[in-house]
């Protein structure tokens, strides 16, 4: 069987989006920039790189779960439902899916353009069976499904911990949102870091080889060729650190002495070791969880944990009738 063509959706963010979100930030007090910039080109294959890391446990846990649960996933969501990925990145976590839940169609919607496009086209070629739709959006913007859908259940999948990315107020507005988008019998399968010994975290997010300092970084060049920032990136240093109090990990890009930089016309003054806030990442005990689900009217239904309890991959379901809850 040969490969279907892939269907592209195309809302990219506007540069004239990343410049008016940058401004703000860089003059809000402390100053700060949302982890979805880091994903242009570059970023994704450095966050790619980031995955293989011996120090970076989320990825290679994550897929053990999901290899693991896969059959009761199927049970769950029956079988033609419409797969679609949140953040789909290089689109790998959900080969491990594909062939269990064997789904009518499948939409990977990521705000990393080329990227999105290599990947989908990958997995359009190896898995000929599948219809494979593609959206380049921001899904933090009321994100709308592309006219793509029949009256097929709608399984929404959301690896990664990308929703730590999120404010947890954001992440219950978030979760709202997507509740809606898959009404009225569908589900959403979404990977949680959980909380643990910040030592494990703090290797996670400082790797020996440097590459998470230079996916941070990276947003600094980002800066230059998109926005043509006048700015240095060597002046600045990654910095990341768990936050105890607030449940998580922190990214920052440290200016090392006093300095300006200037976007747009607009110039932001820097003293020594003031930084750009560039991701949190929150984590979650299984009961947060459910709680934040809970407020969203996403019931939980199912669980599924690793070991030692590194990792949670969350099955919740839109309908208020469900299978009850199992851990
Ligand atoms: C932490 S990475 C996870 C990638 C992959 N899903 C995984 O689990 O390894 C976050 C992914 O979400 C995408 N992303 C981040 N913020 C986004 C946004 N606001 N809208 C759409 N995609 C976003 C990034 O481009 C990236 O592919």
């Amino acid at each position: 069987m040969s490969a279907r063509a892939v269907r592209f959706y195309d809302e990219h963010p506007s540069p004239a989006t990343l410049r008016d979100e940058v401004l703000q930030g860089l003059g809000a007090h402390p100053k700060r920039i949302a982890p979805k910039f880091f994903y242009d080109e570059r970023g994704s294959r450095l966050f790619d790189a980031i995955c293989e890391l011996p120090e970076y446990y989320p990825t290679r846990t994550e897929m053990a779960i999901l290899r693991g649960c896969a059959p009761e996933i199927r049970q769950l969501a029956g079988p033609n439902c419409m797969l679609i990925e949140l953040g789909s990145g290089a689109s790998r976590k959900i080969r491990l899916l594909l062939e269990t839940l064997r789904p009518r169609r499948y939409l990977g919607i990521d705000i990393s353009r080329e990227f999105l496009l290599e990947s989908v086209e990958r997995l359009a070629q190896d898995y000929p069976w599948l219809e494979v739709h593609a959206a380049c959006a921001d899904f933090s913007r009321n994100l709308d499904l592309p006219d793509c859908h029949g009256t097929e259940r709608k399984l929404a999948f959301f690896p990664g911990s990308t929703i730590g990315n999120f404010e947890p107020y954001e992440a219950l507005a978030f979760l709202q949102h997507i509740r809606r988008l898959l009404q009225p019998d569908g589900a959403l399968l979404v990977g949680v870091d959980l909380k643990k010994d910040p030592q494990i975290l703090h290797r996670a997010y400082n790797d020996n080889q440097g590459v998470t300092a230079a996916f941070n970084l990276n947003l600094l060049e980002r800066l230059r060729s998109e926005l043509g920032a006048k700015l240095d990136p060597r002046v600045f240093r990654h910095r990341a650190f768990y936050n105890a109090k607030a449940g998580r990990i922190e990214m920052h890009l440290v200016s090392q002495h006093a300095q300006e930089i200037c976007i747009d016309g607009r110039r932001f003054r820097f003293k020594a070791g003031e930084s750009i806030h560039s991701e949190n990442s929150y984590k979650y005990s299984v009961a947060e969880f459910h709680a934040l689900a809970r407020r969203a009217a996403l019931q939980p239904v199912r669980v599924w944990l690793d070991p030692e309890r590194l990792f949670s991959v969350h099955y919740l379901s839109v309908a208020a009738a469900c299978p009850p809850y199992i851990l």
